[in-house]
């Protein structure tokens, strides 16, 4: 599973033949220059996702439900995850957190849902930051405990994030639903990452400190970007661009001397 927020991304983790397309609230962070994701709307996520959906037709896709989408009642919840299937052709829709009660809700209303346990970014305000989680036996047993939870509540998959490798192996075992992991080590059922971390098109000044420890960056995207940018300023400045080969539009000679 690889992220994308718009229509181009979504052709190239579709052309790459990558199986699952999350749209995630990530968007407020590498699209929208948020500090969190814990400001992203409603609005915002079905706004990307229908690009996302113009693009990719071949992955499963995954809407994010933002924070506020999703806790203030099951109704509420279900009306959302409605949204994401009606208006912007999303297959399922992503919670974070343990809400079986909630999950159940809207899998009986028809729509799948993938459950994300671990470092869940919409609670960084509640959990203390983007740390680890999982790291005692008591907090390792408690996230199994919910994986299980979220697996009888319907969840069809289950994103584990930033969670030592043992604790992810042993909840992928004791689970029939696939685990896809993120910094959860190699034992998931299978891997996401962010697409502008994994191809280092992370806009950021300090890109390092922001650079999760977890994602291999695939490719240097950003770096091609500024470069093409900075040889057209010095091609147009030195007045190498566009000369002759890129002004193809011409009058006839008789046009040119009634003209000039
Ligand atoms: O928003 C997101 O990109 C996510 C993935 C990192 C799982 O939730
Ligand atoms: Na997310």
């Amino acid at each position: 599973m690889v992220t994308a927020y718009d229509y181009p991304s979504a052709l190239s983790v579709d052309r790459a033949g990558i199986d699952l397309l999350l749209v995630g609230d990530s968007v407020g962070m590498v699209e929208l220059g948020m500090e969190t994701t814990q400001k992203v709307t409603m609005d915002q996520m079905i706004h990307h996702c229908v690009a996302v959906s113009r693009g990719a037709t071949n992955p499963m896709l995954i809407g994010d439900m933002p924070l506020g989408s999703y806790e203030v009642n099951d109704e509420r919840a279900l009306e959302n995850a409605y949204r994401f299937i009606k208006e912007s052709n999303m297959d399922g829709v992503k919670l974070e957190g343990c809400r079986p009660d909630t999950v159940r809700k809207i899998v009986d209303g028809g729509v799948a849902v993938m459950g994300h346990v671990g470092l869940t970014p919409q609670a960084i305000s509640v959990i203390g930051g983007f740390r680890a989680q999982g790291r005692t036996a008591v907090k390792a047993r408690e996230l199994l405990d919910q994986s299980l939870a979220l697996q009888a509540a319907g969840c069809f998959a289950l994103v584990l994030e930033c969670v030592p490798a043992p604790v992810a192996k042993v909840i992928t075992e004791a689970l029939t639903i696939p685990t896809i992991g993120i910094g959860a080590g190699p034992h998931t059922s299978g891997q996401v990452l962010v697409y502008h971390d994994m191809l280092g098109m992370t806009s950021h000044p300090h890109h390092e400190a922001f650079m999760p420890k977890f994602c291999k960056q695939y490719a240097n995207v950003g770096e091609m970007i500024s470069k093409g940018l900075e040889d057209f300023k010095a091609d147009v400045e030195g007045e190498n661009f566009p000369g002759e080969q890129f002004s193809p539009y011409k009058m006839s000679s008789d046009e040119e001397k009634l003209f000039l």
